[in-house]
């Protein structure tokens, strides 16, 4: 059974923690601004950061279409796929093309040197979060897909697109249902398959890895460039990566 209920004008009792909490001030402030601006002071307001012009139509225009479009309810935690994509076409990585357009030991230089020139107008994107990776892995890393379920290409059960890694980069061990294919077309880097011993693929070297099989990859001194494939069912799954925290220090 509950507990009856306390009487409505039963004292409220609160806290000592609670008794101790002062008033937000910034409201304090907008009242006493609002006051004088009432009895006719000229007075700019920079009171909780509110204008004092009025929104523009163009940004009134795209709210209501918004609204009428249907956008009411929370967007993804990560952010609007457009938006992310938007913001990633000017993704650090992008800084390491110069080197990798100008390695030598490319293979398909004319294609390594034709992904350099279309890299800037690509939508370069990132699995992984800050709070996952860190950032100095997020500046040096970036994927772009040319066909797949997000790529200017629609393909249900096959994507391919480009990595980039820089230099000195570890791409932490990780699985993935999806069958996938790299093959590396600037920059020599260490890949690991299971727990096998770590070896150096060069450029022009294909690389399979199996449906959830752990693989890994580092950078030496030179960035990596690498056209890969994905085919899978679930082409929108993400990776799973392993013991991060462990794999670091491989
Ligand atoms: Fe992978």
């Amino acid at each position: 059974m509950n507990p009856p209920l306390d009487p409505p004008n039963a004292a409220l009792r609160i806290s000592r923690r609670g008794e101790s909490l002062g008033t937000e001030n910034a409201f304090v402030v907008l009242a006493e601004v609002n006051g004088l601006v009432r009895q006719g002071r000229d007075i700019v307001s920079f009171c909780i950061g509110q204008p004092d012009f009025p929104t523009p139509s163009n940004i009134q225009d795209a709210g209501i279409a918004a609204i009428r479009g249907g956008k009411h309810g929370y967007t993804p935690s990560a952010g609007i796929d457009e938006l992310r994509a938007a913001a990633a076409s000017g993704m650090p990585v992008l800084r390491w093309l110069p080197q990798i357009a100008g390695d030598a030991a490319a293979f398909g230089v004319d294609l390594v040197a034709a992904v350099a020139r279309a890299a800037p107008s690509l939508s370069w994107r990132q699995t992984y979060s800050a709070q996952e990776l860190g950032l100095a892995f997020l500046d040096n890393y970036g994927w772009s897909e040319i066909f797949g379920d997000s790529g200017p290409l629609a393909s249900e059960r096959v994507a391919c697109g480009f990595l980039i890694l820089g230099p000195a980069t570890h791409y932490p061990r990780h699985r993935h249902e999806a069958e996938e294919m790299y093959l590396p077309l600037s920059g020599t880097a260490a890949w690991q398959q299971g727990d096998a011993v770590w070896r150096h693929r060069p450029p022009g070297k294909l690389i399979h890895h199996a449906s959830f099989e752990p693989h890994a990859m580092r950078t030496g001194a030179s960035p990596l460039l690498a056209l890969y494939l994905w085919r899978s069912a679930n082409l929108a799954q993400k990776a799973r990566l392993d013991d991060v925290a462990g794999r670091r220090q491989d």
